[in-house]
């Protein structure tokens, strides 16, 4: 999906996928109550909620339903390098409080934007050691006070065990692609010697490996 020419229909049918996955394996609902609702408490009203590589947005329209449920109403702005997921984010419905925008995290950084909360899912695969210690730096500029990046943990079993889930999705490239990030992801002790001082790495079921900062 990341190669520029990729077929269009399946580069879509991925980005609706994806909500389907992440709801299956990401862990956001104990991330959510366990580390970002605290934040949105004590933020109050005018809190805000950047994702870095937010694909099609289904990691943050989650997140808005859950705050909502809860009687909060922060911004969410979701973020991704790649024109065609931030097109493809639009075009779906979502709430009010809840935009797009094409633009890397360093280049929020640089414009002096500001979050209480910087999140991303799944990115973190997606860059080489450089680029994880850059993202870091630009979180703890971004963030006023918590950053979350949560990720596969490379092992065996989640490989072995993905065609199972992934296989369910026809016509997309979750299961190619999910293959392919499960070999990519890094373990704990690999992010861990890549962490900058302040970050901790927490690992849970089944196969998280989820990076965490707070202020
Ligand atoms: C596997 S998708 C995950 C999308 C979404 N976060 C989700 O969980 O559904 C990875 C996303 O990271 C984006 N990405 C790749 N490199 C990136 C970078 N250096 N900074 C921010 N996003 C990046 C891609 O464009 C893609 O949308």
């Amino acid at each position: 999906m990341d190669e520029p020419g990729c077929d269009g229909v399946r580069l879509v049918n991925t980005y609706r996928d994806f909500d389907r996955v992440n709801s299956a394996v990401s862990g956001w609902r104990g991330l959510y109550t366990r580390h970002v609702r605290p934040v949105l408490r004590e933020v109050g009203s005018g809190a805000t909620i950047l994702d870095v590589g937010c694909g099609g947005g289904d990691v943050l329209r989650r997140l808005a339903r859950w705050a909502s449920q809860d009687g909060l109403n922060p911004c969410f702005v979701g973020t991704d390098p790649d024109h065609r997921a931030i097109e493809y984010a639009r075009r779906e419905p979502g709430p009010a409080n809840l935009r797009f925008l094409c633009a890397t995290a360093g280049e929020l950084a640089t414009a002096g934007e500001r979050f209480d909360i910087v999140l991303s899912n799944h990115v973190l695969h997606h860059l080489s050691d450089g680029e994880v210690a850059a993202l870091c730096a630009d979180s703890t500029t971004l963030a006023t006070h918590l950053a979350i990046h949560a990720d596969i943990c490379r092992h065996p079993l989640a490989h072995a065990g993905f065609p199972l889930i992934g296989g369910w999705f026809r016509d997309s490239f979750i299961l190619e692609d999910g293959l392919l990030s499960i070999r990519r992801a890094f373990t704990p002790e690999e992010l861990r010697r890549l962490a900058p001082e302040g970050w901790q790495i927490r690992t849970a079921f089944p196969f998280r490996l989820n990076l965490l900062w707070n202020a």
